[in-house]
Order: C-alpha cells, then structure tokens, then sequence
C-alpha cells in the first residue's frame, strides 16, 4: 500500500437474486476497480440492511450466499480485497449509535426513501408514518456507519444513493466537530460509463419493479427471460430504432464497440426482433456461461462460502476494532483512570490559569496565580522557605476560595482583579 492508495468501498444489500442490472452496474465494475494497485476495496454483504425491507429469514439467508457466490464468479479475489459480511462486525452497529447522536433527527426527516414513505401515507389519508419503522428511518446512519468505519473515500453508488453519501459527509463532519479528526469525508462516485439497464418493460432494471433478468438462471431460463423484453410491434424487414430499445441498451452494455455497431446497422435493415433476441442470448451466454458453471459449483459448497467470508470479517475487524477503540476513548466512553486522548471541548491546561513560584530579590520565596494570557491574579507576599509556599498553594488547589481567609494575612490584594475572577480561577484549579 502506497500513501496514494485509495479506499472504494459498496455494500450490495441481500434481498434478493443478482440480475444484469446489478451484474452491469455494481458487480462487474467493483471487480474491476479491485484489480487496480492503487485502491484498497472493502466489498460488503450489506444484511443489516436487508433486514429493513425483509422479514423472512430465508430469503436473507439465501440472497446472502447468492451474492457472495455471484461476487467470487465475478472474479473477485477475496485476497486482495476486504470481503465480509456487514453483520459480521459488530462494530458497525455500535459507530451507528455514535453516529445516531450526533446527527439532527431533520436530516433524517429529509432522506428521500423516509420522505417518500410519507408522502404516500399522507396522500393516501393515513397516518404519516403508518408502517414506517425505526429501521426505515435509521438507515442512512446505519449505511454512514459502513462507510465511515473504513475511512472509505469513494463510494461507487447507484444515483439514487448520492443523498445517503452526503448524509454519511454530514455525520462525519459534526462528529470530527466535536470529538477530533477522526472520520474521513467520503465522496460518491457515479460512473457515467457504466450503464443503467433497463429491465424487461424498459423502465431501469430493479427488484421493485420486478422487471429483472436473474444473472445465472439456467440457460434456457435466460432465454425465456430475454424473449420476454418488451419491443415495438415493427414488422420483420422493417428499420428498427436503436435509441429507446432495451433490447438494444442491453446488448451494448456486454457487446464491443464493434458488435454494438453491427447491431445497430442490423436494426436500421429491419432485422426481426426474434433474431435480434437471438443474438442478444447468445452475447450475454458468451459472458455468462463460464461464471455460471463457477457460480454453481460455489453455491452448492456453502460452506466455503462461509470460510472465505469470515476470513474477510478478522480482516475487517482489524481495522473497525482499532476505529472503535479510538472513537471510544474520543467521546468519553473510557477507562475512569484515563487522560483524554483527543481534543474535547473542556479546556485544557493551556487554557487554564496556573500558579508560579520563585524566589526575589529579597531572599524570599513568593508565588502567583497567572491566566494563561498574563493576567495576574493572585499575588502572594514571602515565605520565608519553598515549602510553606507550597504549602499555600496546596491549600488553593483543595479547597479554592475556601482557602483565601486563612490566608489573608500571606495575600496582597490586587486592584484590578475582582473576587470573582479569582473564585473561578480557583473552582476550575481545584482537584
Ligand atoms: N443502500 C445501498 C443500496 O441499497 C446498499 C449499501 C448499504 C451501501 N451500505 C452501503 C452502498 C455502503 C454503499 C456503501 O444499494
């Protein structure tokens, strides 16, 4: 690792069957990013998350090793990588708590997938958070706390998560506020070049619009899925548009610059949309077939699956143990005996008034109480030995004002400095 190394680090949160979309958008991409010598990649198995939308433990359990398994037949390394499972660390959910208070219950209010959650109560007459968990509300602490956790600097998302990202920016700037530099400020990263699919109906290939085309369904799987993608109703023989077809924004998303313009030139001489289906099947099989035949032998082998991640989670846990420890210590949550490791905002001693002694002129032994800017506030007259200086002094520091009338007669009275002042210079001195 060089001091130019960067942290990428995304989570894929396990609630469902990998499909093209998220094979095109997030898997192949990060696998890619991985192999690049200059980045740390931290790759999670995001269940926590999972556990937001899905209550059927099952299909948790089951996504869970898909995702895995669809990441290692991607080519991920796993030695080359931090690849864990989210809830494998317990110290995210505890950063989530340290997170949880330091971020304005509004900024919450505003997180799109809340508001959106509202506004469809509201408009329907319902109680505006009827059905909204704690979970819901929650989650942008609980995706600012991976974040945040590995100091990650780019986070490689989908458009609909850039508000998570700021939000994760937010919390770690008032937190850094207020307990020290400890958080790094994370940036999202959209890459223009990596395609949004479109799903079978042509709207952007997703889970919720149940549009998808699993990634490593049989093969005869795929080719239903792939004859069902909606077309127009042109003719064979007939030109065909490029722009706007899904069929099309599919193929090119797996095709060479080449292919793609062969296809294209194919649909301005009407080729059938049943060929065209034809020869879609046959590129994505070209790409698919190998990391199917990986993915299935992975999948029946769970267990290693299950090796290779807890594997990642020690590794991980080196770094998330030493963040927490740290953060612990910085807002208080330490050994009764400690010093304050980090910056706080109690003053410190340079801000606190101290007592100076010497000796004079005179022979005699003085001392006096000084702010930090040169203000003199307590002026003695000589003692005649270091000692019963120090004793007068000690009486200040235990008892503070309490200790003046008995030391009157050793004190001289200075005119610009009000009892006040000195009360307090002595409350905040006494042990
Ligand atoms: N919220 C992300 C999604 O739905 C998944 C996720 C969880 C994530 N934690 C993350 C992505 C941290 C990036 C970084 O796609």
């Amino acid at each position: 690792m060089t001091a130019t190394t960067t942290r990428v680090l995304t989570g894929i949160t396990t609630s469902g069957t990998p499909h093209l979309g998220n094979y095109v958008g997030s898997i192949r991409p990060s696998v890619q990013a991985s192999r690049n010598p200059h980045t740390q990649c931290f790759y999670f198995l995001a269940d926590y998350h999972a556990l937001v939308k899905i209550g059927d433990p099952a299909r948790i359990q089951r996504s869970t090793l898909e995702i895995a398994a669809t990441w290692l037949a991607a080519g991920l390394d796993p030695d080359k990588v931090f690849f864990y499972r989210q809830s494998d660390i317990p110290e995210i959910p505890e950063l989530t708590w340290f997170l949880t208070c330091v971020t304005g219950k509004g900024a919450l209010n505003r997180a799109h997938a809340y508001k959106a959650a509202v506004d469809k109560n509201t408009a329907a007459g319902h109680d505006t958070d009827a059905d909204v968990t704690a979970g819901l509300f929650m989650y942008p602490v609980l995706m600012a706390a991976d974040i945040l956790m590995f100091k990650a600097h780019k986070i490689p998302v989908g458009r609909d998560q850039i508000q998570h990202i700021e939000m994760a920016r937010d919390m770690a700037a008032s937190f850094n506020h207020l307990y020290g530099d400890h958080l790094v400020l994370p940036e999202a990263v959209i890459e223009e070049s990596v395609a949004t699919l479109p799903g079978l109906d042509g709207r952007k290939m997703s889970k919720s619009y149940d549009n998808t085309i699993a990634l490593f369904a049989p093969r005869e799987h795929m080719r239903k899925q792939i004859a069902g993608i909606v077309t127009d109703s042109k003719a064979p023989g007939e030109p065909k548009e490029a722009e706007g077809s899904a069929l099309f924004q599919i193929y090119q998303a797996f095709a060479s610059q080449e292919e793609t313009t062969s296809l294209r030139e194919a649909y301005a001489h009407g080729i059938s949309w049943g060929d065209a289906k034809q020869l879609l099947f046959e590129r994505l099989d070209r790409e698919i077939a190998p990391m199917r035949e990986h993915y299935e032998s992975l999948i029946n082998e769970p267990a290693r699956i299950e090796t290779t991640l807890l594997r990642g989670a020690e590794k991980a846990r080196d770094k998330s143990h030493e963040l927490m420890t740290q953060l612990r210590k910085s807002v208080g949550l330490r050994a009764l005996g400690q010093a304050s490791a980090a910056p706080t905002k109690a003053p410190g001693k340079a801000t606190l008034p101290s007592f100076k002694q010497y000796r004079d002129a005179d022979g005699l032994f003085y001392f006096k109480l000084v702010e930090p800017q040169g203000t003199v506030l307590l002026q003695s007259l000589g003692f005649d030995s270091p000692r019963d200086a120090g004793r007068a002094i000690g009486q200040l520091q235990q008892l503070g004002s309490a200790a003046l009338p008995g030391l009157q007669s050793r004190l001289r009275v200075l005119r610009d400095v009000s009892p006040e002042q000195i009360h307090l210079a002595l409350t905040q001195l006494a042990t």
